[in-house]
């Protein structure tokens, strides 16, 4: 449920940090999750050092699912994780979630080379998985999707990823999956009346 707009709580100022992935940095919404928590979305903006300390928390099956691949709990992947958070905010977009001043999730799509699709990834922390909180992420990229034109979503997703299977389809029943090499390839086409006309 998403309950209102308002300034989010300590966005951090970085010198020489890329600008901001959307149109109103510092602005956040707060939702509520299925068990009654409390998350912060908002556009991300100078996260790079909290999303570093995010992903020293990442089991080691919460790193498989996200990356596709066993990768090693160090500082070069914690660096993959920060660099989540660089968007222009049109080829690009990027989001995070946000509980007491810490990072709890980030997502983000790429625009595919055509313009009109863009393939998503949403990583949850483990304490904050299966509690709603990808749903409402997922919901805030096609928000901002449709805003900007795009008509579609992508993504890959290891064939063991059940929850992220059930998360998508959930989202875009009409998904198209193909299985290949241990992995999903997902083509989610909006529904109609979520498109923009001019991008239809
Ligand atoms: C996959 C991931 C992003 C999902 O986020 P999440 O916050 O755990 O998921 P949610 O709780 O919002 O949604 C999943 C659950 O809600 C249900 N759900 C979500 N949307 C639904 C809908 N519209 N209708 C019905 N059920 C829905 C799913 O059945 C699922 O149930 P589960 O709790 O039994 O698994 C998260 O678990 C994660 O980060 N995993 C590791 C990294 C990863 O796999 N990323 C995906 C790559 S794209």
């Amino acid at each position: 449920m998403v309950m209102h707009l308002i300034a989010a709580p300590g966005v951090p100022g970085v010198p020489g940090a890329p600008p901001c992935a959307g149109l109103a940095p510092g602005v956040a919404t707060e939702v509520r999750l299925t068990d009654g928590a409390t998350v912060f979305l908002r556009d991300a903006c100078a996260d790079t050092p909290r999303l570093r300390e995010m992903f020293f928390t990442l089991s080691d099956t919460t790193r498989f699912f996200y990356f596709c691949a066993g990768v090693p709990r160090n500082d070069v992947w914690a660096e993959r994780v920060a660099r989540l958070s660089i968007a222009d905010g049109y080829t690009s977009y990027a989001m995070v979630a946000e509980v007491g001043g810490k990072l709890v999730g980030v997502a983000r799509f790429d625009r595919d080379k055509q313009g009109s699709r863009a393939e998503i990834g949403i990583l949850v922390t483990d304490a904050w998985q299966s509690r709603g909180l990808g749903r409402q992420m997922l919901a805030r990229l096609h928000a901002e999707a449709t805003g900007r034109a795009l008509t579609g979503f992508t993504a890959l997703v290891l064939g063991e990823n059940r929850r992220a299977m059930r998360l998508l389809r959930g989202a875009f029943p009409t998904m198209q999956a193909s299985f290949s090499y241990g992995q999903f390839t997902i083509d989610m086409p909006f529904a109609p009346e979520s498109v923009p006309a001019r991008a239809r």
